[in-house]
């Protein structure tokens, strides 16, 4: 399939777990990735093996000069952007990030920060570009952004707001030919993250209703169709990706349905 041919796809967090399965996944159905990550050299080593005319931004996420010269930069390089794909989240917060008592303001401040305020300075900045090539916009949300949780407040919180940031932006510029539609992923480990725990793979798979935990390729591919012309019709919608486990209302049962 070549459904991103001519169009070129800037995805934030491109070097991370997910974000560099977005680049690969678009750079093989023929778009021309930006590759934009805190990481350069994650993100140069990325583009340089995904080929296909890929290169590398640096861009900080809190720094809001830096996020609208991300956009500059794309302009600058291909004079024109089809795709946005606003995967960055500051993940390396979670381990501060428990329930409202526990969480510091600092936490969620810099949660709100890198999650949401980071995605509404990149959204604005890009309009004007699709808005001129009738491109698309996928949010990486989360499947915290929809129920309660134990812990994960501030990220929680501020993937929420980005649920709210894709439907304004979906009513707000549909009419201009620009869709936005974003995505809550399930649980999805990758690299050494995957090995390293075993445990927690078995229990989130004991509580899905599928036969295999998630993988970015799953997050990919989904994110590919979104911003494809397949999905013309789809606009302002959140896709839950997570193996059904956020539709199931007996957890407790589905580790004996799944060992089955
Ligand atoms: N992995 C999961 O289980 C999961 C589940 C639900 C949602 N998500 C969402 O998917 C997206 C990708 O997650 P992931 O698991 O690939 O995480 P990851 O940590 O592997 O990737 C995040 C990337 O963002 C970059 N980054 C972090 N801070 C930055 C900053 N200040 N400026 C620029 N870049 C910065 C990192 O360098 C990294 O490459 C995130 O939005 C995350 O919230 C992930």
């Amino acid at each position: 399939m070549e459904r991103m041919k001519g169009k070129v796809a800037l995805v934030t967090g491109g070097a991370g777990g997910i974000g560099s399965g977005i680049s690969r996944r678009m750079a093989a159905e023929g778009a021309i990735v930006l590759v934009a990550d805190i990481l350069l050299d994650e993100a140069q080593k990325i583009a340089a093996d995904i080929g296909n005319g890929a290169s590398a931004i640096r861009f900080d996420a809190y720094d809001e000069r830096s996020i609208t010269a991300m956009v500059a930069t794309v302009l600058e390089r291909h004079g024109q952007l089809h795709v946005l794909v606003n995967n960055v989240a500051d993940t390396s917060l979670t381990t501060f990030d428990g329930n409202v008592l526990e969480t510091d303001l600092a936490t969620f401040d810099k949660s709100v920060a890198s999650n949401l305020r980071s995605i509404f300075i990149a959204t604005k900045a890009a309009l004007p570009h699709l808005i001129e090539s009738k491109g698309a916009i996928v949010n990486i949300a989360s499947g915290s952004a929809i129920g309660g949780d134990t812990w994960l407040t501030a990220y929680s919180a501020a993937k929420a707001g980005l649920l709210s940031l894709t439907r304004n932006t979906a009513v707000q510029f549909g009419k201009l030919g620009v869709r936005c539609n974003s995505i809550c992923p399930g649980f999805i480990a990758h690299g050494k993250a995957k090995e390293m725990m075993p445990d927690t793979l078995r229990s989130v798979l004991d509580v899905s209703f599928v036969t295999r935990n998630g993988e970015p390729e799953d997050i990919a591919a989904l994110a590919t169709f979104l911003a494809s012309d397949e999905a013309a019709f789809i606009n302002g919608e959140n896709v839950v990706c997570d193996g059904g486990h956020s539709v199931g209302t007996t957890p407790w049962r589905t580790g004996a349905v799944n060992a089955a």
